[in-house]
C-alpha cells in the first residue's frame, strides 16, 4: 500500500506543500460543526499526526479510537512547529473498524492492566517507545561489536551441556508421559537426543570454542532459565548479550563491558531523544541526566571482599544477612550502587564456591576472578569472568562440583589444544532496557514475557 511513514513527515519541513497518504490507527477523534480532528500514529514515531478534516457538506462518520485508515492530504504548518495534514472525508478509507470494547479507548491505563492484553499494548505512547529503545540498543550493540572486529556467531539453543550448572535448564523432550521407564537414563535414552537436552542457559561455552578460533566473538540471542523466582527482573527467557575474547584477562573484560555500554547509551540519547525525554517525564525523573552522567564517568569499582565489608559496616537492616561467602541479594547490590558509590559499579574477585566452575581460580585458593556490574535501580546486569585456561585446574573444579567429564570434553580439549587466557560477559538486554528506560519491572520491556506461572 503506497503511503508515508509518519514519522518522515513530522521530522521535516520538506513535506509542507506537499500531497501525502499515510496509514495508522486513530488515537483521539474530535468533531465538530465544520471540522473535525483524528490523531493518527502508524508505530513508526512517538509522535501522532493530526488529521483536520474539512467535512464541508459530505457526510462524516467519526471513526473510533482504534481504528486503522488511510488518509491522502495535504501537509501544512501546524502550531509549535508541527505538521498537519488536512483533507476531506472521501480521502479517509476505513481499513478496519474497531468497535466499543477496545480496550485501549481511554488513556491512564496502569502498567499491570496492559500486561494483561501483550498483543495490544504495542500501541500505547509507552510501549512504543520500549520497543524503539530495544531495537535502536540492538542495533548498537551490534554496530559497537562489528566496528571493533568481532564476529556475531549464533550459538545453540538447545544443548547437553549446563553451562552455569545452577540446574535451572528447561528440558527438552518429545517424550510424552509414561510409566514404561524404569530409570531416568533409560528414559532419556528414548528421547529424541538419545539423551537428556534443554534450553541453554547461556551461549558461553560454545562462544568460548568460536574464540578460540576467531579471537573476538559475540552472540545475542535467547537464553532460557527454569528459575522459580517471580521477580521484577527475572524472566525464563531473556536476551543475551556475550561477547568472549581470546587474550582478554579481567581487566580487560572489565573495560570491554564499560566501553560496550557508554557506547550504545551514547547511541540512545543521540537516536531516541523524544523517547528519553518521554522516560524522564513519565518514568524517572531525572534519567536523562542519569545516563549522561553515567556515559561521563569512570564506573566504580570493588571488590567482593571489600563489598561484604561496607555492607556489614553500613548498619542497613538488610533482610539477607551478610556473611563473607553469601550471594549478593538485590537489596545488597542496590545498597552498593545506590548508597556507596551512587553508579555504575564493578564488583570483583568473588568467592569460588558461589561461582561457576569455568571461572579462573585466583592465587589466593578462595576467590575467582570474575566481575558483576551493579547499576542503581536494578541491580546486576552484567555477570563474567576471566575463563579458567589451565586443563588440571579446570578439571578439579568440575570434580568437586561433581559435573560429568564426559559431557564437556570439547570444552576441555579447548584447554589442550593452544589454551590461551581468555574471558566474557554476559549482559542481560531486558535489564539494560530497564535500566535505559527506567521501567521497573522486566515484564514490561520485552514483547511477550515469559514467568514462572505465566506464558501467552
Ligand atoms: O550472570 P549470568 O548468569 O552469567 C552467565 O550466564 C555467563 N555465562 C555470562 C558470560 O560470562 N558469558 O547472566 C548474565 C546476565 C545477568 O547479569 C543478567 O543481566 C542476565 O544475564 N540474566 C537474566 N536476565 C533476565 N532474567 C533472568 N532470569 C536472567 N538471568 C540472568
Amino acid at each position: 500500500m503506497k503511503h508515508i511513514d509518519i514519522k518522515e513527515i513530522t521530522s521535516s519541513a520538506d513535506f509542507v506543500g506537499k500531497e501525502v497518504t499515510v496509514c495508522g490507527w486513530v488515537r483521539t477523534s474530535r468533531n465538530s460543526k465544520s471540522v473535525a480532528f483524528v490523531e493518527l500514529n502508524d508505530g513508526t514515531s512517538l509522535k501522532n499526526i493530526q488529521v483536520v478534516v474539512e467535512k464541508g457538506e459530505s457526510d462524516y462518520k467519526e471513526p473510533r479510537v482504534g481504528t486503522s485508515v488511510k488518509v491522502t492530504g495535504n501537509v501544512v504548518a501546524g502550531r509549535n512547529n508541527t505538521v498537519e495534514i488536512n483533507t476531506v472525508p472521501e480521502n479517509i478509507t476505513v481499513l478496519g473498524e474497531c468497535p466499543t470494547d477496545y480496550p485501549l479507548q481511554k488513556k491512564g491505563h496502569t502498567l499491570e492492566f496492559l500486561r494483561s492484553m501483550p498483543h495490544l499494548r504495542g500501541r500505547t505512547n509507552t510501549f512504543n517507545a520500549v520497543w524503539r529503545v530495544r531495537s535502536v540498543l540492538a542495533a548498537a550493540i551490534h554496530e559497537y561489536f562489528q566496528k571493533n572486529n568481532y564476529v556475531y556467531i549464533n550459538t545453540p539453543l538447545i544443548t547437553g551441556s549446563d553451562c552455569e550448572g545452577a540446574g535451572e535448564m528447561f528440558t527438552v523432550t518429545t517424550n510424552g508421559f509414561t510409566q514404561d521407564y524404569k530409570t531416568e537414563e533409560e528414559y532419556y535414552a528414548n528421547d529424541f537426543f538419545g539423551r537428556k537436552a534443554g534450553l541453554s542457559v547461556s551461549g558461553q561455552l560454545e562462544g568460548e570454542m568460536a574464540a578460540m578460533a576467531m579471537g573476538k566473538i559475540y552472540t545475542f540471542g535467547p537464553s532460557f532459565r527454569a528459575e522459580n523466582s517471580n521477580t521484577p527482573k527475572h524472566l525464563a527467557e531473556f536476551w543475551h548479550i556475550e561477547p568472549e575474547v581470546a587474550f582478554m584477562e579481567l581487566d580487560d573484560v572489565i573495560g570491554l563491558a564499560e566501553d560496550m555500554l557508554k557506547y550504545v547509551i551514547r547511541k540512545l540519547l543521540d537516536t531516541c531523544p523524544d523517547e528519553v525525554a518521554f522516560f524522564d517525564a513519565h518514568f524517572e525523573k531525572g534519567l536523562k541526566d542519569r545516563l549522561e552522567e553515567l556515559i561521563s564517568h569512570e564506573f566504580g569499582r570493588v571488590t567482593y571482599t571489600e563489598a561484604i565489608k561496607l555492607l556489614k559496616e553500613s548498619g542497613e537492616n538488610f533482610v539477607y544477612p551478610v556473611e563473607w561467602g553469601c550471594d549478593l541479594q538485590t537489596e545488597h547490590e542496590r545498597y552498593i550502587s545506590e548508597k556507596v558509590f551512587g553508579k555504575a559499579v564493578f564488583v570483583t574477585d568473588y568467592p569460588k564456591e558461589i561461582k561457576s566452575f569455568y571461572m579462573k581460580q585466583n592465587p589466593d585458593g578462595k576467590t575467582v576472578a570474575a566481575v558483576d556490574l551493579l547499576v542503581p535501580g536494578v541491580g546486576e546486569i552484567i555477570g563474567g569472568s576471566e575463563r579458567e585456561y589451565d586443563y588440571d585446574k579446570l578439571v578439579a573444579a568440575m570434580k568437586e562440583r561433581n559435573m560429568n567429564l564426559d559431557l564437556y570434553s570439547d570444552y576441555l580439549d579447548l584447554r589442550k589444544y593452544g589454551s590461551v587466557p581468555h574471558g566474557g560477559f554476559g549482559l542481560g538486554f531486558e535489564r539494560l532496557i530497564m535500566y535505559t528506560t527506567g521501567m521497573a519491572n522486566i515484564r514490561d520491556v520485552i514483547l511477550f514475557p515469559r514467568t514462572v506461572g505465566s506464558i501467552r
